[in-house]
């Protein structure tokens, strides 16, 4: 987490940093902070507030060189103190609020495990710190190791590094240069005619350039006006290929939308349909090459995932086991890479990622992979993510870049892509025919217009959001694989309105939860016309007998009517396999607007940031 951007030119870079910072807000947004060369000397400003406030700060300053982060805090409180830039000044000399003798400034996304010793061991040589954060001591160690040259310089500190890390640097002796380094964490350089920037992603640049070069692990890059240099983590010069990027057009406005999730909520027919397009058939070959080997050999599926993305992969074993008819389980990431389970080489490991980044997925995914577990796929987002580097097949969902932290989009693309992995292991095996694949095909083409007719309910959902934002807690019911769309609901609900929000298989309910049902207790349910649906209304009447408000997501088909205590949503069709795609929708619109109704801070909620690159 955190975002960090760097810049060299020779023109005012200011602000193309607040631009970047803007950008990179969805990865962190508890301070911010530049540090940028001015006159000679290394300035520095901080804000607690938003990227916007520091903006008014910065706006009359003019620089051709800089560096600005945005944080999610992970060592130290949210405090100016503990905010980015840090800086070094040298042995034994303070440094005041405004740093105007430090000549070293480094901006950190990730987290150094070892600082406390080599913080130690930088007290004992006179450094002082000012703050609580593990990066200080990355600004201090540069410091001891400078001797004239910082790229020599940061190659030194580096070594001494253990944990996590993307860096930007500059010092105030060298007015045209930059260098970056990452290990961990994303850095991406972006390409200038005489000018050159960094950052943690592509979209945090392309208002200056549509070239990129993406650094490997251990790299470190110098950035000078009119060249770019790289050494690789022995120390070697090595040159990395340059790619041109430019689909981020329109992706930072809001267009007529109040909120980027609102926003994208809307955009899911197009992401889907988008998705889609690479599958005119089903095939191994959407996986990439050498997929036809691979999902061949393989006798089972492992599911590896965090948060929403999880709850896809939660669906997704119900359609493996059984379209396809091969044992699945899903994973919790950082409970998967912790824990002494039994491998088999023989199974396929699917690590379900928006991002691609997410640090436990991706620690899980390489357990996984030291298990003796070679056959790994990716179901990502972001194609230049670490996660689609480090597994042997790919499938990218095409949801576009997705702003908000609450994920929506991504999952309903996800959830496309997974199904397609269900329906490509069952013709695998015989177990679809040539009619049944037609009729998926059919039902896939057909699904970005269901999903738009369930859009067209919104009003609906803001009639209940009233009612939802002034309860504390609130219960969320499912049944087979729509139980992983009520856990889906309840984390929507939780993260941006902040209500207390659970999910239970709806069977459960008699055997402990059913003790918190009252009418200050709504109880949302989601009820497909499918084979458990009877079973589900028995349990609906379980609620409405302790006096529950029951607020039904119902197929047309249901015959479950609106009457006292018992509100009723009703979808256009039944949508059969993929109809959690379709119930998925008014759980989205119900968090959302509730959100609204309460006021709170929706794309970017408390204590969350979009990319959790941290463990
Ligand atoms: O980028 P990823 O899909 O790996 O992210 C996983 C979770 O951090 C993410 O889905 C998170 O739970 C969302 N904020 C949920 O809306």
């Amino acid at each position: 987490m955190c975002g960090i951007i760097g810049a060299v030119a020779q023109r005012n870079i200011v602000p193309t940093l607040v631009e970047g910072l803007r950008r990179l807000e969805y990865r962190g947004y508890d301070s911010c902070g530049v540090a940028i060369h001015v006159d000679g000397e290394l300035k520095r400003l901080r804000s607690v507030a938003r990227v916007a406030e520091l903006h008014h700060q910065v706006e009359s300053l003019s620089s051709f060189l800089g560096i600005a982060h945005t944080r999610w805090a992970t060592h130290g409180a949210p405090t100016t103190a503990n905010a980015h830039p840090h800086v070094s000044a040298g042995p034994g000399i303070p440094i005041g609020g405004v740093a105007r003798r430090a000549h070293i400034a480094v901006v950190h996304n990730g987290i150094i495990e070892n600082y406390e010793s080599l913080r130690d061991e930088l007290k004992a040589s006179g450094y002082a710190f000012e703050s609580q954060t593990d990066t200080e001591v990355i600004a201090h160690l540069i410091d001891h190791y400078y001797q004239g040259d910082l790229f020599e310089a940061v190659q030194a500190a580096v070594r001494r590094l253990q944990g996590a890390y993307a860096i930007a640097v500059f010092s105030r002796e060298e007015p045209h240069r930059v260098v970056g380094a990452r290990s961990g964490s994303p850095l991406v350089i972006g390409l200038g005619s005489n000018e050159n920037f960094l950052a943690s992603d592509a979209l945090a640049l392309a208002s200056v350039t549509d070239r990129f070069i993406y650094l490997e692990e251990g790299d470190v890059a110098d950035l000078q006006l009119g060249r770019v240099w790289l050494a690789d983590r022995n120390g070697q010069p090595v040159q990395r290929a340059a790619r041109r990027l430019n689909a981020f057009s329109n992706v930072v406005e809001l267009g007529p939308y109040r909120h980027f999730m609102q926003k994208e909520i809307f955009e899911q027919p197009k992401a889907i349909a988008d998705t889609l397009d690479q599958a005119i058939a089903i095939d191994p070959l959407l996986y990439g090459e050498g997929a036809d080997d691979v999902l061949h050999g393989i006798e089972r599926v492992l599911i590896i995932a965090c948060g929403t993305s999880y709850y896809a992969g939660c669906v997704a074993r119900y359609w493996i086991e059984s379209i396809a008819q091969l044992p699945t389980e899903v994973e919790i990431a950082s409970e998967y890479r912790y824990r002494a389970s039994v491998p088999d080489p023989a199974t396929l490991v699917v690590a379900v990622s928006q991002s691609g980044e997410t640090a436990d997925t991706l620690a899980a995914l390489r357990h996984a992979r030291s298990l003796g577990m070679e056959y790994t796929l990716a179901v990502c987002n972001v194609a230049a993510s670490a996660m689609v580097r480090e597994t042997r097949l790919q499938f990218m969902t095409r949801a576009g870049v997705e702003i908000g932290v609450a994920s929506t989009k991504a999952f309903t693309t996800q959830l496309v892509a997974l199904y397609l992995l269900a329906t490509t292991l069952a013709k695998i095996k015989g177990l679809l025919t040539a009619e049944d694949e037609r009729a998926v095909v059919r039902s896939l083409r057909h699904l970005p217009v269901a999903v738009q007719s369930v859009l067209a309910l919104e009003p609906n959902i803001i009639a209940w959001s009233d009612a939802f934002a002034r309860k504390e807690h609130a219960l969320f019911l499912g049944r087979g694989m729509h139980f992983p769309i009520a856990m889906e609901g309840a984390l929507k609900l939780k993260e941006i309105s902040y209500i207390h929000a659970e999910a239970y298989p709806a069977g459960e309910l008699k055997h402990g939860p059913l003790a918190l049902v009252t009418d200050q207790m709504p109880v949302v349910t989601v009820a497909p016309n499918d084979q458990l649906l009877e079973k589900l209304k028995s349990n609906m009447m379980e609620v409405r007998a302790r006096g529950g408000q029951l607020f039904v997501c119902a197929d047309a088909d249901t015959r479950i009517e609106a009457s006292d205590g018992v509100h009723v949503l009703r979808l256009p069709e039944h949508y059969g396999d993929l109809s959690p795609l379709l119930h998925v929708i008014p759980l989205q619109l119900l968090a959302y607007h509730t959100a609204v109704a309460r006021g709170t801070d929706i794309d970017k909620p408390r204590n969350l940031a979009k990319s959790v690159t941290v463990e």
